[in-house]
């Protein structure tokens, strides 16, 4: 008798500890009206960039990200890297899993990103100025197709502008000179006739040198008549909040006849975040809702949504605690913020 016990015992923690191991759990329901159907009320697409291997294997992560988001952003998978790491070689299978269950969730999805110097494949340094030109043209259009039934935004280009308001040194200046942006989002057209076409900037939120200059391309490829549709602002933040000017800023950028969007937002801390930190965060993540609602945004994107996997602590040692909920998926003053804000 004894035996069997032991046994069945053993059976009954390995099945248990399997099913967590799959991300097998429930997740606990987040008070209040879900984010977004209070953002819908007010005319706002909601979003997270989410982690594809995180949505496959973990039921609660699913089950928030269909909950709580309208539309969702693939956090790396349709980044160049990852889906051409050979020339030619195009590898969808991890996109086309996130893209497959945010249809099934009834999600929009925003492309990120076409062209950008970081996360690109290492074979794209051995190209002269015309190989160069040619494979980006060729990783536009294959990557813009695949998608052009699902992905109704594209981050063109991102982040080409410096702090200091140069135009960033990438390989892609460097060897092609100022007009690959322009050459990107004709390419780009080309591939997609109704998608919007963006471009995406971090830490460019106030008025200053960096925004002016994108302001200067921006304008720029509108007088010459090239398909820019949006501008992104990433509004990665912390608790010194964002710039006053923040939707004056926007608003110069609307008068220009393009949407804009809050891209990647967050709000990192110093760890241990405390309390009071907690609640100051859940002040900023308030007006950044509000920066949107001013400017009639296209939408708001969360970079993440949970602490347990979040790409500031992966990449700033020593801060983090940058989303609405917790490393248990549980929420934080900042949820209620939101919600609140969203007037849920
Ligand atoms: C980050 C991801 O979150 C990380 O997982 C990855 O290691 C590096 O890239 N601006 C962007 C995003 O446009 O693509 C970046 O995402 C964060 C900054």
């Amino acid at each position: 008798m004894r035996r069997i016990a032991v046994v069945a015992m053993f059976v009954l923690v390995v099945g248990v500890a399997a099913f967590y191991a799959r991300g097998g759990g429930d997740a606990k329901p987040l008070p209040g009206e879900p984010l977004r159907a209070a953002a819908k009320s007010r005319g706002i697409e909601l979003g997270t960039a989410v982690r594809g291997d995180v949505l496959a294997t973990n039921r609660a992560y699913r089950q928030i990200v269909a909950a709580q988001f309208s539309t969702v952003t693939p956090e790396n998978e349709m980044k160049w890297a990852l889906v051409e790491p050979d020339r030619g070689d195009l590898e969808f299978g991890p996109a086309d899993d996130i893209v497959k269950r945010a249809r099934d969730a009834g999600q929009k999805i925003r492309g990120h990103t076409l062209v950008w110097h970081a996360q690109l494949p290492g074979w794209l340094n051995d190209l002269g100025a015309g190989e160069l030109r040619q494979a980006t043209r060729e990783h536009i259009r294959a990557v813009v197709e695949h998608f052009s039934e699902q992905v109704g935004v594209w981050d063109v280009v991102n982040e080409p502008i410096t702090d200091r308001g140069g135009l960033r040194r990438s390989v892609f200046l460097r060897r092609l000179g100022e007009g690959y942006i322009e050459d990107a989002f004709r390419t780009a057209r080309t591939a997609d006739a109704d998608a919007k076409l963006y471009i995406n900037e971090i830490g460019a939120e106030g008025i200053g040198p960096k925004s002016n200059r994108l302001y200067e391309v921006v304008r720029g490829l509108k007088a010459r008549g090239a398909p820019i549709d949006g501008v992104g602002f990433q509004a990665h933040s912390n608790l010194d909040g964002l710039p006053g000017d923040f939707v004056a800023n926007m608003q110069r950028f609307k008068a220009l006849g393009l949407d804009v969007a809050i891209t990647e937002a967050d709000v990192a801390l110093k760890l241990p975040a405390s309390e009071a930190d907690l609640r100051a965060q859940a002040g900023v993540y308030t007006r950044i809702v509000r920066a949107c609602e001013a400017v009639r945004c296209a939408s708001l994107t969360f970079w993440g949504f949970t602490d347990g996997r979040s790409w500031i602590p992966e990449t700033q040692p020593g801060q983090g605690a940058a989303t609405l909920l917790d490393g248990d998926l549980r929420p934080k003053p900042a949820f209620g913020a939101v919600q609140a804000a969203l007037g849920g």
